[in-house]
């Protein structure tokens, strides 16, 4: 296979894991790393004299490297901050650009419809970040799925308890805003660092490879607990178009860091899968499966896969765009059904100095997701004291996200 070359936009933050995806695509003769946009090359010098000795052309600004690279790079590879998505993604698909976008694609369903007509009218592909999807564990368990072998799924109910300190929100501009430049961010628990498992929820309950279940009715009450403009804490019961039932629960003021959990419920089986582990199913008839992971890491076996697709070696993409639709879709019906975002009273808080910043713990946060997990209920119907009801809301025939704090 001829090496497919990319483009890398960036070289701080998540930009590192997409140039090591390429760098490892390299090594295997599969991919090379053409050029790379540092807009402020004196914040990264250490970085730029390691990429320019390696041949690694360096552009100060996006619309340079699209300009210049229209016969070199195959792929534009975009881990820049949220609110640039859907912009970029559409001049690279015009310039006549594969891409690869980082999760999540785009933060309302407008901006994701608006990138699939663009990518419709290109004769290119899109491909995003959701690396879940590119994982052995995950997809020979979608594979059982849509082989029936759990039967109708029900349920599928997830639950990630992360720990984030102040200093996670001060890394950039965008992070923890709802809004950032009158461009909408959304950043929190569903729509950045817990975004793979409301994606991997909406995949597992379709029965169909290839496809998620599309949500009809959302119920979410959104939370802060850090003193944040987004949220930080959230749970969400999502009804698909097939009747199953999606339950996400999360937050990121845990006391500590803990692999996200998932259980998918069917009629005739009960799948269990932390990240990072293998996936163990009991079947009603009384078999057992385990699903080994291979330890191969989703994030480079996404870039693998773009790679394989573009040269006809892959079938398919593990996660195009048209797949993260139902995602956008759910993302905005939370925020519809919340109405808002409240912040948690600070009686129900542990605030304070940790490893030169702040940590913010909700009080009891990990029994309280426990309870809802098990009980399957928004934390408003177990009582909670900082916690209020909400209505469903219908996503039948939605098109716009228009709301405002
Ligand atoms: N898949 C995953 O597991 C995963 C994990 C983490 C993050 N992400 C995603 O990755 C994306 C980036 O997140 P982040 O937290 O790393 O964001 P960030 O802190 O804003 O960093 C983005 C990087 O891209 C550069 N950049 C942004 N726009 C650029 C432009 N127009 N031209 C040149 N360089 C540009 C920034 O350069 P400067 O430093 O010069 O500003 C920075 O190096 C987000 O979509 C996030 O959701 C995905």
């Amino acid at each position: 296979m001829k090496p497919v070359s990319f483009g890398v936009v960036g070289v701080g933050g998540y930009a590192k894991a997409h140039i090591y995806a390429v760098e490892t695509l390299e090594k295997e003769g599969l991919g090379k790393l053409s050029a790379v946009v540092v807009r402020n090359p004196d914040k990264y010098r250490s970085a730029v004299e390691h990429l320019t000795e390696r041949g690694v052309r360096i552009y100060r600004s996006y619309e340079d490297m699209l300009g210049e690279e229209a016969d070199r790079i195959e792929v534009v590879t975009l881990p820049v901050g949220i609110p640039y998505h859907k912009e970029m993604t559409i001049a690279a698909l015009e310039a006549g650009f594969n891409v690869i976008v980082e999760k999540p694609p785009a933060v309302t369903i407008q901006d994701i419809d608006e990138m699939l007509k663009a990518e419709r009218e290109s004769s290119r592909f899109c491909a995003v970040g959701f690396q879940s999807q590119s994982e052995n564990t995950v997809r020979t368990l979608k594979r059982r799925i849509c082989e029936g072998r759990l039967g109708e799924i029900r349920e599928v109910v997830v639950k990630g308890r992360w720990k984030r300190l102040d200093s996670y929100y001060e890394r950039n501009a965008w992070a923890g805003k709802f809004m950032h430049n009158g461009r909408y961010v959304l950043d929190g628990t569903i729509c950045n660092p817990l975004a793979h498992y409301l994606m991997n929820g909406l995949y597992f309950a379709s029965t169909e490879w290839g496809e998620a279940a599309n949500p009809v009715r959302v119920r979410a009450e959104l939370y802060r607990g850090h003193r944040i403009e987004g949220e930080d804490t959230s749970c969400l019961e999502v009804e698909t178009e097939g009747g199953s039932m999606i339950y996400f629960f999360a937050t990121l003021c845990a006391p500590r860091n803990e692999r996200p959990h998932h259980e998918i419920v069917g009629s005739e089986g009960v799948a269990r899968w932390t990240t990072g582990g293998d996936v163990y199913i009991e079947y009603r008839n009384g078999e057992s499966e385990v699903i080994r992971y291979d330890e191969r890491s989703g994030r480079v076996e996404l870039f693998r896969n773009a790679a394989r697709y573009l040269r006809g070696v892959d079938g398919e993409l593990n996660c195009p765009l048209e797949l993260t639709r139902p995602f956008v879709l759910a993302l905005n019906g939370a925020y519809e059904s919340s109405g808002t975002i409240r912040s948690i009273p600070e009686e129900h808080l542990i605030i304070r100095e940790e490893e030169g910043s702040i940590s913010t713990t909700i009080n009891n946060i990990v029994e309280i997701i426990d309870e809802a997990f098990r009980q399957r209920r928004l934390y408003s119907d177990l009582g909670v004291e900082w916690a209020h009801p909400t209505e469903y809301f219908d996503l039948r025939g939605y098109r716009s996200f228009n709301m405002r704090l």
